[in-house]
């Protein structure tokens, strides 16, 4: 097991105003390893696009339910950041993950999050029970 030099957790009510909450406690949070102004970035579209699928998709757009956020920075420079939900759940996670793939209305939602997600961190795990909720862990190593 790795060193867990920092943690925060933290746990908002899913409404839409609360993702940019969300991205500015964490980038707040990280910032303290000095991260480039790219890293930065791409961690804060990361969790930008896991908030904003917890509460568009888990709770529906209802306003309600509590998405739940995990930061911890490791002495190796690696952060991991998880965002979950006690939502609906993902029926096929490997399809959801497809580019292009969304549930949602396609007007606004073009199925692009996962790969957002994946393609700005070094890595993206997606756990998932239907009507339990799902758990995404991303992690990424800040250069030095
Ligand atoms: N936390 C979640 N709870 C339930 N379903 C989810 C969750 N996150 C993603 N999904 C499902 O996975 C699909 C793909 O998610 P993804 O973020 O890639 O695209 P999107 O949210 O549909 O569109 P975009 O992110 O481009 O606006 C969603 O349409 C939804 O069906
Ligand atoms: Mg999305």
């Amino acid at each position: 097991m790795k060193r867990i030099e920092n943690e925060m957790k933290l746990r908002l009510v899913a409404k839409s105003e609360n993702e940019s909450v969300a991205r500015s406690a964490v980038s707040a949070f990280v910032a303290v390893l000095n991260p480039t102004v790219e890293e930065l970035g791409d961690i804060r579209l990361a969790v930008s696009e896991a908030v904003t699928n917890a509460i568009v998709h888990a709770y529906g757009g209802s306003g309600e339910g509590l998405v739940y956020i995990s930061v911890r920075l490791y002495a190796d420079r690696e952060i991991s950041v998880e965002i979950s939900d006690k939502g609906c759940g993902i029926e096929d996670v490997e399809r959801a993950r497809e580019p292009f793939f969304t549930t949602g209305d396609g007007e606004e939602r073009c199925g692009m999050g996962f790969l957002v997600m994946q393609s700005f961190m070094d890595s993206l795990s997606v756990r998932s029970k239907v009507g339990r909720g799902t758990a995404v862990l991303m992690r990424k190593k800040l250069t030095p």
